[in-house]
């Protein structure tokens, strides 16, 4: 692993319904700490199955993944891992309905060993950051679509991950939230120094990033 890394990927492949779905074909990627890099590709080259991998939320068929140092495959708790080192911004369904937007932000910090009191000073921080702390009481339901998403990308910054994973987030949002999440994100990006893996399948979205990566048929296109 070279140092400067924060993922590297070697030869990975996934297939789907028992390999008659080649979803990926043998992935190679290294991105860089603190790198903002897109995704693209057109609906069904592999993406979402790409960013899912790093995400550690599916396992390979064969390569190898490598996240911070650690190799997904040796991994005991990845749930842990995801917890500490991930936040997650996937599509607007992703959010607990029957929640308030404050526990929703909550739910990502339980098992951390914060103290309640510490979990909601830090919940109210991100929602402040997305200017949704006069919503904190509300339902997803009781919010607009770019609310929801900032929603989501509070509760993606609750633990302060250095990896940010966002999968089509500006995707059914009209121009003008979507460019408010955008501007969030690469914010993020320039004074955090998170690490941004941002999947689209649009190229004005795409060419926001620093780097864009184009996904074919499963493949890196070069
Ligand atoms: N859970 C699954 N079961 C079966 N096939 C899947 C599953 N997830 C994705 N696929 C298939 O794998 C391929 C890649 O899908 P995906 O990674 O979702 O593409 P993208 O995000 O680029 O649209 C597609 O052919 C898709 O139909
Ligand atoms: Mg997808």
């Amino acid at each position: 692993m070279n140092n400067g890394n924060i993922v590297e990927i070697k030869n990975l492949e996934k297939s789907y319904d028992k390999g008659r779905i080649k979803a990926l074909n043998g992935i190679d990627l290294e991105i860089g700490k603190g790198e903002f890099v897109s995704i693209i590709g057109p609906s069904g080259s592999g993406k979402s199955t790409l960013l899912n991998m790093i995400g550690a939320l599916d396992t390979a068929d064969a390569g190898s993944i490598n996240v911070a140092g650690n190799d997904l495959r040796k991994m005991k708790d990845l749930s842990a891992f995801r917890s500490q080192k991930m936040g997650f911004i996937f599509q607007l369904h992703n959010l607990i309905p029957n929640l308030t937007v404050l526990e929703n932000v909550l739910i990502p910090m339980y098992g951390t060993g914060r103290k309640n009191n510490q979990m909601i000073d830090r919940a109210m921080e991100v929602l402040k950051y997305v200017k949704l702390q006069d919503k904190v009481s509300r339902k997803p339901t009781e919010l607009s679509g770019g609310e929801r998403q900032r929603v989501a990308i509070a509760r993606a910054l609750a633990n302060q991950p250095p990896i940010i994973l966002a999968d089509e987030p500006t995707g059914s949002l009209d121009s003008k939230n979507g460019e408010m999440i955008l501007q969030r994100l690469k914010e993020l990006h320039e004074k955090e120094n998170v690490t941004l893996i941002m999947v689209t399948h649009d190229m004005k979205v795409a060419s926001m990033a620093e780097r864009t990566i184009e996904v074919l048929d499963g493949e890196i296109q070069t």
